[in-house]
C-alpha cells in the first residue's frame, strides 16, 4: 500500500501529457541506486525520459543501475544530498534516505540531516526550477500506531526520543517541509507514504523481517520471528508486506506499487 497525497498549486504546470503525447522529461532521482529508486529508474528510462541519479551509495549500489551506465539518457552522480546540488530538471523524486532500522540507526544524526537538510536542498532546487517534486515518506510517520490499518487522517503516535526517532521524526519534518514549501511557494508536490516493501535488489543485510527470513532460509538456519522488539503488543500487531517487482506503475507522480503478497498477523 502506498498513500500518495496531492498538492496541486495554481499556475504551476500540472501535467506533461498533452494531446495524448508523452513529452520527454529530465528527471532527477535522489537515492536512485537504492532498492526502490533503481526500479523507478528502470521504469522512467524505459519510458524514454532522461534520468539523473544522485546517490552517496550509503546503502545503494552502482550494480543496481549499472545496466543503464553508458546510455545517452542516463547519468549517475556520486553526491551527498545533505549538500546542495544544482542540476536543471523538470521533475524530482527524492528517495535518498536509509530505510531499514540497522542502517538508519547506524548514524542517527546523519539520518536526520538527510531527511531535513537534504529535503530542504531538494525543495529549494525544485522551487527555483519550478519543478514538480515527490518526497518518499514512510508508514513510520505513524510511529507505534493506536489504530490499524492507519488512514491518512491519522496523525500518528511517535516517541520523539525513541530508537527510531531519527527516521520517524526525520520523515515527519520532511513531510512538514514539503507542505510548507508548497503552501508558501505555490509549488507542485507529492508525498508518498511507503509501507514495508520487499523485492529484487533489496540489500542482503537490510535487517527487516522478509530479507531476514530469506537469508536464514538460504543458510538453512531456524527462521526467527520477533514481535516485541519495539513494544508492540501481539494483539495489536498488524504487519503488511508489499512485494515490489519490476512493476512500479508511474504516470508522472501517480505511483502505484503492485501488491503481490500481504501477510497479516493479528
Ligand atoms: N523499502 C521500504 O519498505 C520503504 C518503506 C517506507 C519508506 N521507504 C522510503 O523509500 C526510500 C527508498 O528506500 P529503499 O528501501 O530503496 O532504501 P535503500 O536504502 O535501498 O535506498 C536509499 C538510497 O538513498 C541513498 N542515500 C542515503 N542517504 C543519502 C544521502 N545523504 N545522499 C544521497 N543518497 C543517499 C542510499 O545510498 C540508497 O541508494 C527512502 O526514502 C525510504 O525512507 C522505503
Amino acid at each position: 500500500m502506498m498513500q500518495v497525497m496531492h498538492h496541486r498549486a495554481q499556475g504551476v504546470k500540472a501535467t506533461h501529457r498533452l494531446e495524448n503525447k508523452i513529452y520527454i522529461l529530465k528527471i532527477k532521482i535522489t537515492g536512485g541506486a537504492g532498492f526502490v529508486g533503481s526500479h523507478l529508474v528502470d521504469k522512467l528510462m524505459l519510458e524514454g525520459h532522461e534520468v539523473i541519479v544522485v546517490d552517496n551509495f550509503f546503502t545503494g549500489r552502482k550494480s543496481n543501475v549499472e545496466h543503464w551506465i553508458g546510455h545517452e539518457n542516463f547519468e549517475l552522480i556520486h553526491h551527498d544530498i545533505v549538500n546542495p546540488i544544482f542540476i536543471e530538471v523538470d521533475e524530482i523524486y527524492h528517495l535518498a534516505s536509509p530505510a531499514s532500522p540497522p542502517h538508519y540507526m547506524h548514524n542517527p544524526v546523519k539520518t536526520i540531516k538527510t531527511n531535513t537538510l537534504g529535503t530542504i536542498n531538494i525543495l529549494g532546487l525544485a522551487r527555483r526550477l519550478k519543478a514538480k517534486v515527490l518526497i518518499a515518506s514512510t508508514s513510520e510517520v505513524y510511529g507505534d500506531p493506536d489504530i490499524h490499518p492507519q488512514p491518512e487522517t491519522y496523525w500518528g503516535h511517535v516517541n520523539p526520543i525513541g530508537p527510531r526517532a531519527c527516521y520517524d521524526e526525520g520523515k515527519r519534518v520532511s513531510e512538514t517541509l514539503t507542505y510548507a514549501y508548497a503552501k508558501q511557494e505555490n509549488m507542485h508536490v507529492r508525498v508518498a507514504r511507503i509501507f514495508n516493501t520487499y523485492g529484487p535488489r533489496m540489500h542482503m543485510n537490510d535487517g527487516r523481517v522478509v530479507s531476514n527470513f530469506i537469508l536464514q532460509a538460504l543458510k538453512d538456519e531456524v527462521i526467527t520471528v520477533r514481535l516485541f522488539k519495539f513494544s508492540r503488543p501481539l494483539h495489536s500487531v498488524l504487519i503488511l508486506f508489499f512485494y515490489l517487482i519490476d512493476s512500479i506503475a508511474i504516470e508522472h507522480f501517480s505511483i502505484v506499487i503492485h501488491i503481490i503478497g500481504c501477510i497479516e498477523i493479528i
